[in-house]
This record gives structure tokens, C-alpha cells and sequence, in this order.
């Protein structure tokens, strides 16, 4: 018997980094996976690889900013697979570099609408079948951005400490319907994303990689499957009486 065996788990954002280490593991443990995306093509390959393996799949383009997409996809996945019981808002970006004083207005909107937006709706669109199904597991991503601060990502940390108290809010309001909702924050995770945010013009990417890995007391920068396995955690019973929590998973960047 898998951890989440014969469950039914939507993973948001799972074409590739956390998401689809997510989706894989999910899959491996006995789900059947929604792998759900802006990337369609990259999304159709996790699936791919979820079927290759002998598991249960089937991907969807989703771009959660969007309400009526979520409202759509979220349906079709419940009625392909005949329910849903667990819902993981991981799809986010970074969003351009800035203070307050620096960022614009568009990229302080795109940023919330991807990360706390996409979130609000996948949970709204998520609950009534969880309810339909007897309860369920939301896990949103937030981040250590989302407890702490830093000096230069500030629609990123707002975005990330929305999520945060969402979760708890969440967790609160159906607690009844036996959903449970939890956030996980992750340290620096070697993802397509953190990729993308290393590239400092001048410095190798080998210093960059090692400068942020000495952020981490325990000296690594994370790897996927490390924050993938305390998803699979919240997502499972194992965690019948866990909800509104927060699970970090940082090497001990925020124990300071
Ligand atoms: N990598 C890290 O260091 C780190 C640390 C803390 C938290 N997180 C959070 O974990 C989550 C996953 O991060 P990652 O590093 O794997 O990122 P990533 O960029 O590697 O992957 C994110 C995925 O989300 C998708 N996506 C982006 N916008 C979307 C939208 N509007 N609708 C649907 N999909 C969309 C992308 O296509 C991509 O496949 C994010 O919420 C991120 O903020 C990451």
C-alpha cells in the first residue's frame, strides 16, 4: 500500500522543480495525478513519466491566475479520476528583483496573481468536492520568503506571507468539512527557478550556487524531493490531525 494510495491529488505548477518532484512522488505512492501547468507540453511528458512507471496521470494546461480556467481544469480532473482529495498549490513565480520604492506596478500584480491568486482560486474551486468527498489535504508553497524578509523581492515575500496566512484561514474555515490546509516553506531548492535567479552577470554560477548554499546552516542548498516528501506527508492520513501548520524545510535557514 502507497502513503496516498488510491487518493486523487491536483498538483499545481508540476512540469518541473518542486512540483514535479511532487507529482512523481504522489504518483509513486499511490495516487492518481492531475499534473497541471502552464507548460502543456512539459506537463504531458511528468504524466509520461508518471505512466511509464505504472502509475495514474493525466495533465492539463492551467494557468491558476486565471479563475474560469481553475474552475474548469479542477472539474474535469475530479470527473476524470471521480474525485479529489488532494489539492497542492505549488505553481509560482519570483517575479522580478525589487524593493517596494523599485517594483512596478505590473510586476507586483503578476506576482500576487500567480502566488496568492492562483492559490485562492485552486482552494475555492478545490473545496466543495473535497467536501463532496468527505475531506481532503491542501498543501500550499509558501516560503522562509514568507516568514522572514530579505532585502530585494518584496512582491515575492508578500505574495509568500499571503499564502502563509491563507493557510491558516483556510484551515479554520473548513476544519468542519474535515479539509485540512497547510503551508510549506521551503529554504533555497535547486529548481528551474532558483536557476533562473542565479544567473549574476560576472560571477560563475558555480559561486552563486555555493554563496546560497552557505545561507543553510546544514550547507546545501535543497533538493526537490526534500520539499516533495513533506508534501506527500500533509497530503497523507499521516497527517490526520495536522492543519493550519506550517512545515519548514530549509536547512535551518530561519533557526537563527
Ligand atoms: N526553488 C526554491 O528555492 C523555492 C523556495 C521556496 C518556495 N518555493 C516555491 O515553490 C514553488 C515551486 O517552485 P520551483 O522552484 O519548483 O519553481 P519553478 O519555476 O522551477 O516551477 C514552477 C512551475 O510553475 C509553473 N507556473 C508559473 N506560473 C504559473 C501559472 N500562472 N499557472 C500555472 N503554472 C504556473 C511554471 O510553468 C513552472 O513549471 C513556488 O511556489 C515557489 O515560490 C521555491
Amino acid at each position: 500500500m502507497g502513503r496516498v494510495q488510491d487518493k486523487v491529488a491536483l498538483v499545481t505548477g508540476a512540469a518541473q522543480g518542486i512540483g514535479r518532484a511532487t507529482a512523481l512522488l504522489l504518483a509513486r505512492e499511490g495516487a492518481a495525478v492531475a499534473v497541471t501547468d502552464l507548460q502543456a507540453g512539459e506537463a504531458e511528458a511528468v504524466a509520461g513519466e508518471i505512466h511509464a512507471a505504472g502509475g495514474r496521470a493525466r495533465a492539463w494546461a492551467l494557468d491558476v491566475s486565471k479563475e474560469a480556467e481553475v474552475a474548469a481544469v479542477i472539474a474535469e480532473a475530479a470527473k476524470a479520476f471521480g474525485r479529489l482529495d488532494i489539492l497542492v498549490n505549488n505553481a509560482g513565480i519570483s517575479g522580478a528583483n525589487g524593493t517596494a520604492e523599485e517594483t512596478s506596478e505590473a510586476d507586483w500584480d503578476q506576482v500576487m496573481a500567480t502566488n496568492a491568486k492562483g492559490t485562492f482560486f485552486c482552494t475555492k474551486h478545490a473545496v466543495p468536492l473535497m467536501r463532496r468527498a468527505g475531506g481532503g489535504s491542501i498543501v500550499n508553497l509558501s516560503s522562509v520568503y514568507g516568514i522572514v524578509g530579505s532585502h530585494n523581492v518584496a512582491a515575492y515575500h508578500a505574495s509568500k506571507g499571503a499564502i502563509r496566512i491563507m493557510s491558516k484561514t483556510d484551515a479554520l474555515a473548513f476544519a468542519e468539512d474535515r479539509i485540512r490546509v497547510n503551508s510549506v516553506h521551503p529554504g533555497f531548492i535547486w529548481t528551474p527557478m532558483l536557476e533562473a535567479g542565479a544567473q549574476v552577470p560576472g560571477v560563475a554560477p558555480e559561486a552563486v550556487h555555493s554563496a546560497m548554499a552557505k545561507l543553510h546552516p546544514l550547507g546545501t542548498l535543497g533538493e526537490p524531493e526534500d520539499v516533495a516528501h513533506g508534501i506527500l506527508y500533509l497530503a497523507s492520513e499521516e497527517a490526520k490531525f495536522v492543519t493550519g501548520s506550517e512545515l519548514v524545510i530549509d536547512g535551518g535557514y530561519t533557526a537563527r
